[in-house]
C-alpha cells in the first residue's frame, strides 16, 4: 500500500545480497524507517521485539529469515544441524501467530527436497519470495470477497449512506505483506466509491490500532475515528456499527479465532446487538491440527511494562515513555484471546466467505482435510 504516495510492502529482499529489509513498525506513526536485517539473529530480534508484527508479516519475515538461515548453514560444516537450529530460533520468537511456524516448515520442506547446498539456497530464496507474493495475493482476494459483503450491507441502506465498520488492533497491510486482511475489504470498498468510515479501537497495551491502523487508513484517505477500547459496545447499542471485521493470528479449522486481546469482548457485544462479526484471514492463518481454540491455542504473555507504561510523541517532538501504574502494582499482559466460533458470523478467506464451522471451512479447503 502507499506511504506518502509511494508503494511499499512490509518486508522484501534488499539489493545488497543477503539483506532483508523491513519497515520498522515500532517507529510508526511518528517516523517511517526502513531497517536492514542481515542475519537470523537480526530477524529473530525483529520478530520478538515487534519491529515487524501481525500474522502474515511475521510469516513472510520468517520466510526471508529462513533464506538467511540457508546462507548461514551453507557456510557451516553441518548444513542440516545449523538450519534446524536457526528454524527453532525463529519459531521460538512468538507463540500465537501460526503463520510463523507455517512459513518455517514450508522452507524446511522445500530445502529438504533438494540435495546440494547451492540448490537449497536457491529454493530458499524462491520460497521466501513465493510466501510473500502469495500473502499479498491472498489479501487482495480477501478484499474482493469482503467487498461483496460490504456491498450487501450498502444495498440495505439509503443511497450514499456511510457504512460504519469497527476493527480491532492492526490487521492492515502492516500486519501482512500488502493490503491487509481486515482492512482489504475496506480499501476495496473505498476504492469502489462506497462511503465507509472505520471505528479504530486503540488496542491497549501496544496501541496498534491508534498507531498503525489509524496511520495506514490515513495514508489511503479512508475516513476513520480512533476510539478507546471500551467504546465499541456503546456504539453498537446506538446502531453506529454496521459491521465488525477483525484479523486473526490463528484460527482453528473449527472456526475458533485467536486475535489481539479484547477481540472476544467485541464479539460478545456484536452478538448482543445483532451486529455481524466477520474475521478475515489468508489460509496460512488456519491451524489445521487443533480443534478447540480456547484450550489449545498458546496465548503469548508479554512484559508487564507494556501495561504499566505508555509511549507517545511529546509536543517537543521527542518520543517519550511514561509510567501509568503505581510502582508497587503488579501487571499482567495477555496479548491475545480466543473468540469461540459460535460468535463469528463468517470467515473471509482468499477463496471466499464461509461459516466459522469445520464443514464450511472444509468445503473451501478440501485438500487440507485428509480422509481418515
Ligand atoms: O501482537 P501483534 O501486533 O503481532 O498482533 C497481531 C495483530 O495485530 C492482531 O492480532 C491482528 O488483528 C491479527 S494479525 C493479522
Amino acid at each position: 500500500m502507499n506511504v506518502e504516495g509511494t508503494h511499499y510492502r512490509t518486508v522484501w529482499l534488499g539489493d545488497e545480497p543477503g539483506t532483508v529489509q523491513i519497515i520498522d513498525q515500532r517507529k510508526l506513526p511518528f517516523a517511517f524507517e526502513i531497517e536492514d536485517l542481515r542475519s537470523v539473529d537480526n530477524v529473530a530480534t525483529a520478530i520478538r521485539d515487534m519491529h515487524v508484527r501481525g500474522a502474515g508479516c511475521i510469516g513472510a519475515t520468517a520466510g526471508y529469515g529462513m533464506y538467511l538461515a540457508a546462507i548461514e548453514a551453507s557456510e557451516a560444516s553441518d548444513f542440516d544441524a545449523v538450519l534446524r537450529q536457526r528454524a527453532d530460533q525463529l519459531i521460538a520468537t512468538r507463540p500465537t501467530a501460526v503463520n510463523l511456524r507455517w512459513a518455517v516448515d514450508r522452507q524446511l520442506d522445500a530445502m529438504a527436497a533438494k540435495e546440494w547446498a547451492g540448490e537449497k539456497l536457491d529454493v530458499a530464496e524462491e520460497t521466501a519470495r513465493a510466501i510473500a507474493d502469495e500473502d499479498a495475493e491472498a489479501c487482495r482476494s480477501i478484499g474482493e470477497h469482503g467487498l461483496e459483503l460490504i456491498r450487501e450491507i450498502a444495498a440495505g441502506k439509503s443511497d450514499g449512506e456511510t457504512i460504519h465498520i469497527l476493527t480491532h488492533c492492526n490487521a492492515g497491510w502492516l500486519a501482512f505483506v500488502d493490503h491487509g486482511s481486515a482492512t482489504a475489504p475496506i480499501y476495496a470498498a473505498h476504492a469502489a466509491g462506497i462511503p465507509v468510515h472505520v471505528w479504530v479501537d486503540e488496542t491497549r497495551p501496544r496501541n496498534q490500532g491508534a498507531r498503525l491502523t489509524a496511520w495506514e487508513l490515513g495514508q489511503e484517505g479512508v475516513p476513520h475515528t480512533v476510539i478507546a477500547d471500551n467504546v465499541g459496545g456503546h456504539l453498537m447499542q446506538r446502531g453506529e456499527v454496521d459491521l465488525v471485521i477483525t484479523g486473526t493470528d490463528r484460527t482453528t479449522w473449527t472456526g475458533d479465532v485467536a486475535n489481539k486481546i479484547g477481540t472476544y469482548l467485541k464479539a460478545l457485544a456484536a452478538r448482543d446487538n445483532q451486529v455481524p462479526f466477520y474475521v478475515a484471514l489468508p489460509s496460512s492463518t488456519f491451524d489445521w491440527e487443533i480443534e478447540d481454540g480456547v484450550r489449545e491455542i498458546p496465548i503469548e504473555e508479554r512484559g508487564g511494562e507494556e501495561v504499566s507504561h505508555l509511549g507517545g510523541l511529546h509536543e517537543s517532538g521527542e518520543e517519550l515513555e511514561v509510567r501509568l501504574v503505581p510502582e508497587s502494582s503488579a501487571t499482567a499482559n495477555y496479548a491475545f484471546d480466543v473468540t469461540p466460533a459460535r460468535l463469528v458470523s463468517g470467515l473471509i478467506t482468499e477463496r471466499g466467505i464461509c461459516e466459522a464451522r469445520g464443514p464450511s471451512v472444509r468445503k473451501l479447503f478440501p485438500e487440507k482435510f485428509r480422509e481418515a
